[in-house]
């Protein structure tokens, strides 16, 4: 089940994915925010851990209402994070290490200050007035329909001047561009070979299941099981305003102005879907992005039989030739460590590290990072003003990188505090302590790049006895065991066949090299890689 041997494989199949948010990683200036050159400070760190490539969050031009996720201008960098010489001197940095760099696009919506946009609301003969979403009133007054935005309230925002709504996913001030206008796609199209010509490596669409609403601005249902207190978008079934089938013409669009580079860039779609929809953006015969993010681990019941069949149910429905994306944590979402426990993290960072397909890592999470109460007069995130209690900004803290004041993260006042365990919880720290989690995400790293069997291989599961996770991954005739205790209480497992081999890694210290055969005593939240000899 092997397939092809890593030097054939497009780099991306074998690559392990690292996110990062540029606000909180390094800064350089003392204004308390990220920046390029910060990054650029980070590389033999990002060479040292062993990832692959980066995906950097937004650095463009922006208002900041949400935080670069409202672009004023694709082609630049903002003040905030540097200047298009810093871009180039990191692409440079980054590749010389032989690690590739993926931006986040953002095609859905831009920022209402965006040229395209002041434009477009300036009168409804402007020529760009097609390229977002203007509608009348519906014949009530009210908006045109009942479309809901993320995170709360009407997808359409009445626009006095010209009197008509315009229709926002986001917030008020991200309009959504109108993807059906062939104007708006060339244009789009170009921003991506203006990056891929300055030497990237790939992007991460943003929200890319949004791109195209119903052609009818039909209503959204009723969603049956929403429940008081659940989150206000939720309220409805977002069958018309978002996951519309002509986005994979689109995709296949995108596609095309990657491949007119030479080199295999990767194209990486958000879409927050379940299973059977997510892997319709692989599109017919694979014509769409190469991995739609598979989010599904941050949700999984975490016990072994939920988890084995959420892999299962993946593995199954991934069409021929279609490659697997597992994702545990990014910027919009609670940190693992606080959702499973620190020991428990260990575990999950083992399981993301030796399942079939490509992982991506959010910064922080090899350190073990959790989310960091944010005092209400604090709360930055847009989400959580207008939501409170769904703020982002918990798991968007700085990176602590040793044991001083803010971490040092920044000589300056840090726009999101660290959290109070920083000193211990820092790179410096970890680094010096072999037990780490630092220092095991980096051995998992390592394991996975020296044998491709963990990234390439083939994955079934094992039967065991005990309420454990257990599978194997095997090419060209290397096989490794992995067996992971979902639980904090000690278990005993029983194979059912003579597995005659040593531990190659475990997530406790001293097990390395001890011997196993036909049974395991694993600790509480315990993982283990086995190599059978
Ligand atoms: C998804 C991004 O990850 C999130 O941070 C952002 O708020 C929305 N898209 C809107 O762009």
């Amino acid at each position: 089940m092997g397939g092809k041997p890593v030097s054939e494989r497009p780099w991306w199949q074998h690559a392990v994915i690292y996110e990062i948010y540029p606000r909180s990683f390094q800064d350089t200036d003392g204004d308390g925010v990220g920046d390029l050159s910060g990054i650029l400070e980070r590389v033999d760190y990002l060479a040292w851990l062993g990832v692959d490539a980066v995906w950097i969050c937004p650095f463009y031009p922006s208002p900041m209402a949400d935080f670069g996720y409202d672009v004023a201008d694709y082609v630049g960098i903002d003040p905030l994070f540097g200047t298009l010489s810093d871009f180039d001197r990191l692409v440079e940095a980054l590749h010389r290490r032989g690690i590739r760099i993926i931006l986040d696009f953002v095609p859905n919506h831009t920022s209402d200050k965006h040229p395209w946009f002041e434009e477009s609301r300036s009168s409804r003969d402007s020529p760009k007035r097609d390229w977002y979403i203007w509608r009348d009133a519906h014949p009530d007054g009210g908006p045109p329909n009942n479309w809901q935005s993320l995170p709360a309230g009407s997808a359409w925002e009445f626009d006095e001047p010209t009197g008509q709504y315009y229709c926002h996913s986001f917030l008020a001030s991200q309009p959504d561009l109108n993807w059906r206008n062939a104007s708006v796609r060339a244009a789009m199209y170009d921003v991506l070979r203006f990056w891929l010509y300055r030497g990237v490596d790939g992007f991460r669409v943003d929200v890319l299941w949004h791109l195209i609403e119903d052609a009818q601005f039909r209503d959204d249902p009723l969603n049956p099981r929403f429940r008081d207190g659940d989150p206000p978008h939720q309220r409805l079934l977002p069958i018309r305003s978002a996951d519309q089938p002509e986005v994979l013409p689109i995709i296949a669009e995108m596609r095309q102005a990657l491949n007119e580079c030479p080199g295999e860039r990767l194209l990486i779609g958000e879409i927050y879907l379940p299973l059977q929809r997510l892997v319709a953006y692989y599109g017919p015969n694979l014509t769409g992005v190469h991995l739609p993010f598979n989010f599904s681990l941050m949700w999984v019941d975490w016990r072994p039989a939920q988890v084995l069949r959420l892999i299962r149910d993946y593995e199954a429905a991934l069409p021929p030739g279609a490659w697997p994306s597992w994702v545990l944590g990014n910027h919009d979402q609670k940190r693992v460590a606080s959702r499973l426990g620190a020991d428990q993290a260990r575990v999950a960072m083992m399981l993301l590290m030796t399942l079939r397909g490509t992982p991506t890592l959010y910064y922080g999470d090899e350190l073990g990072l959790e989310d960091v109460t944010i005092p209400h007069e604090e709360v930055r995130d847009p989400f959580g003003l207008v939501v409170p209690g769904q703020g982002r900004d918990p798991e968007r803290t700085p990176m602590p990188w040793d044991a001083s004041h803010n971490g040092g993260f920044t000589t300056g006042r840090p726009w999101l505090p660290l959290g109070k365990a920083h000193p211990a919880m820092s790179v410096d720290v970890q680094k010096r302590n072999p037990e780490s989690m630092l220092n095991l995400t980096r051995a998992l790293l390592a394991l996975r790049r020296r044998e491709p069997a963990l990234s390439l291989g083939g994955w079934e599961p094992l039967a065991v006895e005990g309420d454990v996770l257990a599978y194997s991954r095997t090419s060209g005739g290397r096989r490794f065991i992995v067996v992971l205790n979902l639980g904090s209480a000690p278990k005993a497992v029983g194979f059912d066949r003579d597995l005659a081999g040593a531990i190659e890694l475990s997530t406790h210290p001293g097990r390395a090299g001890e011997r196993i055969s036909t049974r395991i005593n694993l600790r509480g939240d315990e993982g283990i890689i086995i190599k059978p000899t």
